[in-house]
């Protein structure tokens, strides 16, 4: 059973979807999320777990964790998901929590890995799947996926087209492994 977190459009939520994994709690930082949307349209359940609702980031992710928990929740997709997650968390789903990056980390970790692949003119850049630790993009990487940097003007419907193939497939193995 997969919980996802998002904080944005969803297409990899979307992605995960029809493929039809079992998706059974979709959670965000912020109630204006699309993916959200996407969630319920599928009468999955939801919830918003904002910062301005806790007393710090700690304290947001344990009510987070027993949440996802209580819907059933053994592995952790983080699907646009753009906050850190603490350690305390980490410890709820050891091992348990996968991410997608658009780029081949360790290039390019943070929010704008496409741009700065762009900017940088690598020749290629790409997908990566990884599990995730504390840090910003590092946990252990499960796959990746080159993608060309030419032609530009299509670099981010390339790069997506490749998380929304590779995502679900490496999701499905995990969940061999984490569902007992
Ligand atoms: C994707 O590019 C993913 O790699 C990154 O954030 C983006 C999320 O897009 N972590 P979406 O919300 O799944 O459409």
């Amino acid at each position: 059973m997969i919980g996802a977190l998002v904080s944005g459009r969803g297409s990899n939520l979307q992605a995960l979807l029809d493929a039809g994994l079992p998706v059974v709690a979709v959670a965000s930082n912020t109630r204006d999320a699309p993916a959200l949307e996407r969630a319920r349209a599928q009468g999955i359940p939801t919830a918003t777990f904002s910062l301005d609702c806790h007393p710090d980031r700690t304290e947001r992710d344990l009510v987070l964790a027993t949440w996802l928990e209580e819907h059933g929740v053994e592995l952790v997709v983080l699907a646009g998901y753009m906050h850190l997650l603490t350690k305390p968390f980490l410890e709820r789903f050891p091992g348990r929590i996968v991410n997608v990056h658009p780029s081949l980390l360790p290039q390019f970790p943070g929010a704008h890995a496409i741009e700065d692949a762009l900017a940088a003119g690598v020749a290629e850049t790409g997908v990566t799947i990884h599990l995730v630790d504390e840090g910003l993009d590092t946990g252990p990487i499960l796959a990746q996926e080159p993608v060309a940097l030419e032609p530009r003007e299509t670099l981010e419907e390339r790069i997506h087209a490749v998380e929304h193939r590779l995502y679900p497939a490496v999701v499905r193995d995990l969940l061999k492994v984490a569902a007992p």
